[in-house]
């Protein structure tokens, strides 16, 4: 049997920290590996796959659209960018829409977008405003962008243009609002950050904020949009409306996709001043309509809140049962628990051997984001491995004092 992880070991960039695990196949919330073995996927390939694996609706859509037309460039009219951009717009408080082909598209054009704005309507600001401990991709601008060290230090001088403040303060924003800032862009939900809620009311002060100084507000839902975190859209939760969202990760179904859209007073790129080769591909845009169609048709946000208000409660029983639980937290089905110490790769790594997927956002703390179709069964089956790794743990502590 080939070897896959000594080959990619050979002949792949030594980037990813991967499991020891090669995949092979899904169905729903289930992988299976190159040894047949099943799993249930908690990770669904990053809050990509939001119907699941391999779901009907996103595999008849592509293999239809596969048979018709895959690629056509931006040189031309194509219809399932423009059905999808009218399903979003009309779903949204957005004007227009651009397509790309992953987040990091999507906040670099918005980003883009922004300095246009200021150019035109402010004097030339060009500084973005945004938060420690966000995560906005890994273009060279994006790592600037991204308030977190690590991702800017191997790649120094990073790009300026942004500041980088305290997440969920509004006077950390108002200091760092000059004459040259343009915009502000911030996550509803902190997701790569290590799943940080804001506390109510600080979207609604920045909103109010870009108000009163004329600047844009940009939304980075690349991870908690179309319904990841239990609405549509993570803002339609918090009483305001962005100038711009960024969308990625679960709009196509599992299909690289990526979106801005922007309301009209922002949508100021002119002919030429953006684009992309690939960006709104009729067969990424057809997997992305069908995943947006089945979404709101089968009310699938509000499934998110209930399922995901179970996830929290059974996880709230394990914090009760186990001491080195500090926090259980999230929104819809983007939670995460959090350990008193560094226990994410111990727990993850069991429940790996015991047949659960998990994501280790940080050290000591592990992230649930499940497709947004997992049943309560499903939840139940891996609060039940998660509870006999997290006994194993407790156990070899105990050993420890
Ligand atoms: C909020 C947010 N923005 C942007 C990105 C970048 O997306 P991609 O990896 O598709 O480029 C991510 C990825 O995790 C993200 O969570």
């Amino acid at each position: 049997m080939t070897d896959w992880q000594e080959l990619e070991k050979k002949y792949f960039m030594r980037t990813f920290k991967r499991m020891p695990l090669t995949l092979v196949r899904g169905q729903g919330a289930r992988v299976w590996d190159d040894k047949g073995r099943e799993y249930l996927d908690f990770t669904a390939g990053w809050a990509v796959n939001s119907l699941g694996h391999c779901h009907p609706a996103v595999v008849n859509a592509v293999t239809e659209q596969a048979k018709t037309l895959i690629q056509a460039s931006n040189q031309f009219y194509t219809i399932p960018q423009i059905q999808l951009a009218q399903l979003l717009v009309e779903n949204s408080c957005f004007d227009r829409a651009f397509f790309g082909n992953s987040g990091v598209e999507a906040t670099e054009g918005a980003v883009k977008l922004a300095r246009k704005y200021g150019k035109l309507h402010l004097g030339g600001a060009y500084e973005v405003i945004t938060a420690f401990n966000s995560f906005h991709g890994r273009t060279l601008a994006m790592t600037a962008a991204t308030g977190q060290r690590k991702f800017q230090e191997p790649y120094q001088p990073v790009p300026d243009g942004f500041v980088n403040v305290d997440y969920d303060s509004l006077s950390a924003v108002e200091k760092a609002t000059t004459s040259r800032v343009c915009a502000v862009m911030l996550e509803p939900v902190q997701g790569e950050g290590g799943v940080n809620v804001p506390r109510d009311g600080y979207l609604k002060e920045v909103r109010a904020w870009c108000d009163e100084r004329g600047i844009l507000l940009i939304l980075d839902e690349v991870q908690t949009g179309i319904g990841r975190i239990g609405t549509l859209f993570g803002y339609q939760q918090f009483g305001i409306e962005p100038d711009i969202i960024t969308l990625g990760k679960g709009i196509g179904g599992g299909v690289p996709l990526g979106a801005f859209l922007a309301r009209e007073k922002a949508s100021v790129f002119a002919p030429g001043e953006h684009g992309s080769t690939f960006g709104g591909n009729p067969l990424a845009c057809a997997a992305g309509y069908a995943t947006v169609k089945f979404i709101l048709d089968n009310n699938i946000p509000e499934k998110v809140r209930l399922t995901g208000a179970y996830l929290v409660a059974e996880l709230e029983k394990l914090r009760a049962k186990y001491s080195f639980i500090v926090d259980v937290r999230g929104r819809g089905l983007l939670v995460a628990v959090q350990f008193d110490r560094d226990l994410s790769d111990k727990v993850v790594m069991s429940c790996l051997s015991s047949g659960l997927l998990l994501n280790p956002v940080k050290p000591n703390a592990i992230r649930f984001m499940p497709p947004l179709t997992i049943t309560r069964g499903e939840v139940d089956e891996a609060i039940g491995i998660l509870d006999a790794a997290l006994a194993g743990a407790s156990k070899e502590r105990e050993g420890q004092r």
